[in-house]
Formats: C-alpha cells, sequence, structure tokens
C-alpha cells in the first residue's frame, strides 16, 4: 500500500514537472568480477553518493551476451569488470557509450592503450595476468609449471577450466594459446586437454574455488584468483607458466542508451579514483589497479616478473575473431564427448 502511494505521488511530480526531476538517484550495475568486491564497491558507491545501486554479478562473456540482447531496449548502465575483450567487442558493436572521463590523465599506460582501442567506448580498471594454481596436497611430486604439462595423463579429469563463451577468462586462454602457439596448434591442445578437463565451468574463477576444496587438483584461473585462495589458507600454489602467457586489461563501459547516464558517469569517474580502486584489496582481489596512484596490494603477482606475451586487445577483442574463435570451440572442443 505504502510502496503503490510512493510510486503514485512520484509519478504525479514527475507529470506535473516533467523536466524539472533531479538526478536519479539509481544506478544499474552488470558487475563482472568476484561477488565479494562486486558487493564491497556497489555498498561503497552508495554510501559516497546516496546513489542506489541494484547490481547483478554475472560472468564477461554472459554480461556481453546480455547487453547485446538488451540493445535497443538497454535496463543496465554500467558494466563493471570483467575482461577487456568482450567488453572491445560491445564497443565495436556500439552497444557501449564513448564518455572521456577527467581521470584518464591518472592512468597507466595500458588502460589509456584500451579506451583507445575501443575508441572511449571502454575503459581499463585493473589488469591480471592468466596462469594456474594447483592443490599442493594432491600434487606433491613434480608439480606443472608449464602450459604443456596439463596435458600430462596423470591430471586425467583433474584439470578444470571455465567455457570461453560464458567466461572472459577462459576467453583469455583461448586467445592466449592462439597467440603463443598459432591457431592449428592451439586447437590441438585444447583437444589433447579436453581429456584432462572434468568440467568447464561457467565463471572463470570456480576452478580454483573447487581446486582449494580438493575436488580438483588443477585450475586455470588468473594468477590472482589462485592467490585469493592461498591468502584464504587454501593449500594452492600459483603458477605463471614457463611458456609465457596472456593477461586481461579489466575493463568498465558505460551501457549505450541505459536508464540511468548520469549516474552512470558518477560511478565511472569514482572507479577511476585511487580510493574507490583500493577498495578491491579489502574484497579479497588482487588485481593491478589502473590508477597509478592506487595502491598495488603486495599479495598481486607482480606482472614485471611474468613471461607476458604482447597480448593483441584489437584483434582478440574484435567483434569477428572473438565471435570466430568462440564458434570455432564450440564446433571442435565444447562438441568433444566427455
Ligand atoms: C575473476 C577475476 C577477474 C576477471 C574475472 C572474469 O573475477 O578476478 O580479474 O576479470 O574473473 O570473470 P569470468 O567469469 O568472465 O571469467
Amino acid at each position: 500500500m505504502k510502496n503503490s502511494y510512493v510510486m503514485a505521488a512520484s509519478a504525479m511530480a514527475m507529470l506535473l514537472a516533467p523536466g524539472a526531476h533531479a538526478q536519479s538517484k539509481e544506478l544499474v550495475l552488470y558487475c563482472s568480477v568476484g561477488e565479494e568486491w562486486c558487493r564491497a564497491q556497489s555498498e561503497a558507491f552508495s554510501r559516497e553518493t546516496g546513489i542506489n545501486v541494484l547490481m547483478t554479478r554475472k560472468s564477461s562473456g554472459e554480461t556481453y551476451a546480455q547487453i547485446k540482447a538488451e540493445e535497443g531496449q538497454p535496463r543496465g548502465d554500467v558494466w563493471w569488470g570483467g575482461t577487456g575483450d568482450p567488453h572491445l567487442q560491445a564497443a565495436q558493436e556500439g552497444l557501449t557509450m564513448e564518455y572521456r572521463s577527467p581521470m584518464l590523465d591518472e592512468l597507466q599506460d595500458w588502460a589509456v592503450a584500451q579506451a583507445e582501442t575501443g575508441g572511449y567506448r571502454t575503459i581499463g580498471i585493473y589488469a591480471g595476468a592468466l596462469g594456474f594454481g594447483y592443490n599442493s596436497d594432491l600434487v606433491s611430486d613434480n608439480p606443472p609449471a608449464c602450459w604443456a604439462d596439463l596435458l600430462d595423463e596423470r591430471f586425467r579429469d583433474d584439470v578444470q577450466v571455465a567455457n570461453p563463451n560464458s567466461s572472459g577468462t577462459s576467453y583469455t586462454m583461448l586467445a592466449t594459446m592462439v597467440q603463443l602457439m598459432g591457431e592449428e596448434e592451439a586447437f590441438e591442445y585444447f583437444t589433447e586437454l579436453h581429456s584432462n578437463i572434468s568440467q568447464y565451468t561457467k565463471s572463470g574463477s570456480a576452478p580454483i574455488r573447487a581446486a582449494a576444496t580438493g575436488e580438483t587438483a588443477v585450475g586455470i584461473v588468473f594468477q590472482h584468483d589462485a592467490v585469493a585462495q592461498t591468502v584464504q589458507g587454501a593449500p594452492i600454489v600459483t603458477v605463471a607458466p614457463c611458456e609465457g602467457t596472456g593477461y586481461e586489461v579489466g575493463s568498465m563501459s558505460i551501457i549505450e542508451g541505459g536508464p540511468n547516464p548520469e549516474s552512470a558517469k558518477v560511478w565511472y569517474d569514482w572507479a577511476l579514483s585511487p580510493a574507490a580502486q583500493e577498495i578491491g584489496a579489502t574484497a579479497n582481489s588482487y588485481q593491478v589497479p589502473s590508477n597509478a596512484k592506487a595502491k598495488t596490494p603486495p599479495e598481486a603477482p607482480r606482472l614485471a616478473d611474468i613471461k607476458l606475451i604482447d597480448y593483441d586487445f584489437a584483434e582478440y577483442g574484435s567483434s569477428e575473431t572473438r565471435s570466430r574463435l568462440l564458434a570455432r570451440w564450440d564446433a571442435e572442443i565444447g562438441a568433444l564427448p566427455n
């Protein structure tokens, strides 16, 4: 009764003063980092700005697909977090809005490069390198150090990775292997690896949670996600693969035509500030922040110490390449018998 009265009263106010209704006090956030960080970030923003956040957490590929499905009738305002490639694809397809934040000057080069690649429809908020983690209670001898080691038959049904359609982590692995080995060799690698995979999970970090509880020996994830398990006391060892590895520029985009564009810009500028970027470490998330003045958590794997490939974000974040590689993965890997 009370709610319908409030709704009726505000509808009346809008009718009486059409141009006069003040900045909306709501923000619909699509969040693609870990649940704990999504919640901490939303709550801090609401506390500081008084803007109420309606947050949903979904993986990067799933969020891209949702925004694509809502094209023309967008329900979300900001897509915050998740790997950069699907953000770049959304930018290329005009699903997200061009915006140049006054905070740009404070950002690391790789974050600005992401904005330039995406025509300023997206921007880097953090970075992290791909790798894997293993459970040292389950793997004590001859621990895996390289991508090639994960093909060993002692890991039969004992490796997990996400599905690259839903998960940006897993798409980063797909694009990384193509860049490291060439496309044909990469698909041969995934075909062989398939014998060792017990499950393709939906979310990118699920495999390392499974390794932490001993459900699987190895989880292929971003290295900071493996570190997060160790920090929480799990017997997880993080590996930076010997052949070299790819990395993500975790990104943020404003959804084109979303219901609360003013709140979206308030979030965007705030999310690029040092204080907002330091919330991650309080929520068990150890990425490298994109604001050069934000403190990098001491637990964060040091990118300078990892053999990183020169990941081609423009190519692997393009609609053509991302869609094509995912279709090929579905046809050749996803369709293989268990
Ligand atoms: C985890 C990582 C993030 C990454 C995200 C991608 O939350 O900590 O750095 O961006 O996974 O999630 P997804 O489920 O799309 O692989």
